[in-house]
């Protein structure tokens, strides 16, 4: 399909390709130099003291999970309304997900109040998600895990740059912030992730379980400071090379910039919509400046209309996407408890509209102009528009 207003957009500069074949022509392509230049740059930048460079997001998560001690028969709180990954790391260590629900239509992330009332004694650890590039209440979640000694998980996969209630950057208040470089990504290198911990030891077993359990890996082989390895641990293959670092490395000092652009793009978006009677935006204008955008999210009425304005934006070549409930997805019709009401119905009536640090002003009319167009404004509305354009 070839969008006229994609669902979001990557610019690759002149830079970031030089950098990438600098590393292509250094002829060491696995984990070596720019993986630690990459997590060192990353762990200043979040303001973490140990930064663990992964081959993805759900592989940060994953790992997480394992360093939380996360094992078959624990429980472990997850919000009903995130991408699959969240959810899929306690599956992946044996454990039982429960769903938790969003706090409502002005804050779609997870509710700290449901998630006190889910907690028993098999609970092991609550990952918290920061929906759409905003922080969720994670202060009021540590509280709530450091009283009933739990770990937390801050998946961040969708918020770097975003600032939490204390002013801290998104995934540094729990013991584990998990970060993904995916292509639709705030910092997108194609695949990546990365794991941020203040605690040393969680750090260092993950460092551990990210390359088969090894106590060295190639690089230090290489460099001579090993000449051969143990496996003291269980691992996986969760490491990042060396191109998707060199071009993360070379993209970061950018991400600020980016961010504002994102901020820039909504604020146009929230004073053009805020009329249309049939749409709630979440969150709030206060929120904008401390969140990192990783989408634009609106609410309608109900699926029917969401899936009208879905279908015709599409129709003139304007890209939308949605998040299905957990609760909803095929392969976790068991094994999950769910207390999530709310977020199973803001699931069926968002709709993600396009949102990317490249999307221009004029981008951000078309796709405003379309909505109302698809929506059938009554006048009101479309006088409310008049005058948050003019
Ligand atoms: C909330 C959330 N968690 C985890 C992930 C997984 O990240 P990755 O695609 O890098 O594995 C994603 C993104 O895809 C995500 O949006």
């Amino acid at each position: 399909m070839n969008w006229s207003v994609p669902l979001t957009d990557v610019r690759i500069t002149d830079d970031d390709v030089e950098a990438v074949l600098r590393c292509l022509r250094s002829g060491w392509l696995t984990m070596g130099p720019n993986v630690q230049a990459f997590e060192r740059g990353f762990a200043e930048y979040v303001g973490a003291a140990h930064a663990v460079a992964v081959s993805s997001g759900t592989a940060a998560l994953h790992l997480a999970a394992i360093a939380a001690g996360v094992t078959p028969g624990d429980e472990v709180i997850v919000p009903n309304l995130t991408f699959v990954a969240s959810a899929a790391a306690a599956r992946y260590c044996g454990a039982t997900v429960v769903l938790c629900d969003s706090l409502g239509p002005t804050d779609l992330n997870l509710d700290p109040d449901d998630v006190r009332s889910l907690i028993t004694e098999r609970t092991r650890a609550v990952i918290a998600v920061h929906f759409m590039g905003y922080a969720a209440e994670v202060e009021a979640l540590r509280a709530l895990c450091n009283e009933h000694q739990l770990h937390l998980i801050e998946d961040t996969a969708q918020g770097l740059g975003a600032r939490t209630r204390s002013g801290a950057m998104a995934g540094t208040v729990g013991e584990l912030g998990c970060y993904s470089f995916f292509s639709k990504k705030q910092l997108s290198v194609g695949e990546g992730g990365m794991v941020v911990t203040d605690n040393p030891d969680l750090a260092a077993r993950i460092r551990l379980l990210r390359s088969h359990g090894m106590t060295s890996v190639t690089w230090d082989r290489h460099l001579g400071y090993a000449e051969s390895y143990d496996v003291v641990d269980i691992g996986f293959n969760f490491r990042m090379d060396e191109p998707h670092a060199a071009l993360g490395l070379s993209r970061m000092p950018r991400l600020d910039e980016d961010t504002a652009s994102r901020r820039a793009r909504v604020r146009q978006y929230r004073a053009a919509l805020a009329a249309h009677p049939a749409i709630t935006i979440p969150w709030s204008d206060r929120d904008v400046a401390c969140s990192s955008h990783f989408a634009f999210p609106i609410l309608l009425p109900d699926r029917r209309t969401c899936d009208r304005l879905r279908l015709g934006l599409a129709a003139v070549g304007i890209q939308t996407t949605a998040y299905p409930a957990i609760s909803e997805l095929s392969a976790y019709q068991t094994g999950n408890r769910v207390g999530a009401a709310r977020s199973t119905e803001l699931a069926q009536r968002h709709c993600v509209l396009p949102l990317s640090p490249v999307m221009t002003e004029a981008d951000v009319e078309t796709v405003v102009t379309a909505v109302f167009e698809v929506l059938e404004v009554d006048g009101a509305a479309q006088s409310g528009r008049a005058a948050a354009i003019n």
